[in-house]
């Protein structure tokens, strides 16, 4: 990887030489070692990470030591983050960054949002434009387990027959906050609840079931697990068997990698060509990330806003 002389900013040329970039599992997945993170960024830099990012479709940059105010202006490269409906656990320096983690205050209080996201999913899928990358900054490893899951949607869109492509492209999703396959809200693996103010921030939307990435020009499986409820005409039921035949395909042990945190990580991910999932913990095994959100740039996937 080439990055940036020290004139430019990001990695210092003693450094560059040090910069490792190298694949994660056969599935997906890439891993830089030796970017400082801390420092400003060259575009030249930003834009061999974007890349390695699209390559990867999983993203870990390692060893960083970050403020919020660094992590920040490292996610605002990618766009201007864009804050979870679940406005409980803000970073108290930095709104932007929702906190996920198991630990409890003095006071008995949850810390961070515990338990988010552990089914397969794509992030801001309920939204009329969606995710285009997520990152977590890892603070605090439990000492067993914690990876999250991702899954490679443009392999599976790949392997799938003829027939099965000419029958879903061009097919419209009905997207709503929530998890198709467990909506109890005192379950661990349905989507985190919601109060009453922040479900009425969340409406049924609508994307293609089929999408092509912005920046690869490749085309992916979309958002067949998680919030997708139904199919524009076909009957409820029907579409959601389609969706669940897709999921089941989507999910085989050889499109998904499970990554292994160590505190210092940033792992980015590509909503548009993933889905993940995290993984239930010890609710007394500490586990603590930063999350950040960024959409993607507005082109065309808000199809049509629905109440219905
Ligand atoms: C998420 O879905 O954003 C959380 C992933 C994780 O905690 O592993």
């Amino acid at each position: 990887m080439r990055l940036a002389a020290p004139e430019h900013g990001g990695v210092r040329a003693s450094e560059a030489a040090s910069v490792r970039k190298r694949r994660l599992s056969d599935v997906l997945g890439v891993a830089l070692d030796g970017v400082d993170l801390a420092r400003p960024l060259s575009e030249a830099d930003f834009r061999e990470i974007e890349q390695a990012f699209f390559e990867g479709q999983v993203l870990a940059i390692k060893g960083q030591d970050l403020t919020p105010e660094q992590f920040l202006a490292f996610a605002r490269r990618f766009g201007p983050p864009e804050p979870h409906v679940i406005d409980t656990f803000h970073h108290p320096d930095a709104a932007d960054i929702l906190i996920l983690s198991n630990r409890r205050k003095p006071d008995g209080s949850p810390a961070g949002l515990a338990d988010g996201g552990t089914y397969f999913h794509t992030d801001y899928s309920y939204l009329q434009v969606p995710a285009r990358v997520t990152m977590l900054y890892s603070v605090e490893v439990p000492s067993k387990g914690g990876d999250t899951l991702f899954a490679d949607m443009y392999a599976a869109y790949d392997d799938l027959s003829a027939a099965m492509k000419q029958r879903i492209d061009g097919l419209v999703v009905r997207h709503h906050y929530g998890n198709r396959d467990d909506l109890d809200e005192q379950s661990r693996t349905a989507a985190s609840r919601l109060s009453d103010k922040q479900k009425d921030k969340v409406t049924w939307v609508r994307h293609k079931l089929v999408r092509t990435h912005y920046g690869t020009g490749r085309k992916a499986l979309y958002g067949v697990s998680g919030s997708s409820f139904d199919i524009d005409g076909m009957a409820r039921r029907e579409g959601a068997a389609l969706l669940d035949e897709l999921k089941r395909h989507a999910l085989r042990d050889k499109y998904v990698y499970s990554y292994p945190y160590e505190v210092g990580d940033v792992v980015l991910w590509d909503d548009l060509a993933t889905l993940h999932s995290a993984t239930l913990t010890e609710p007394d095994d500490p586990r603590t990330l930063w999350r950040i959100t960024v959409k993607e740039p507005c082109f065309e996937t808000a199809l049509r806003a629905s109440s219905a």
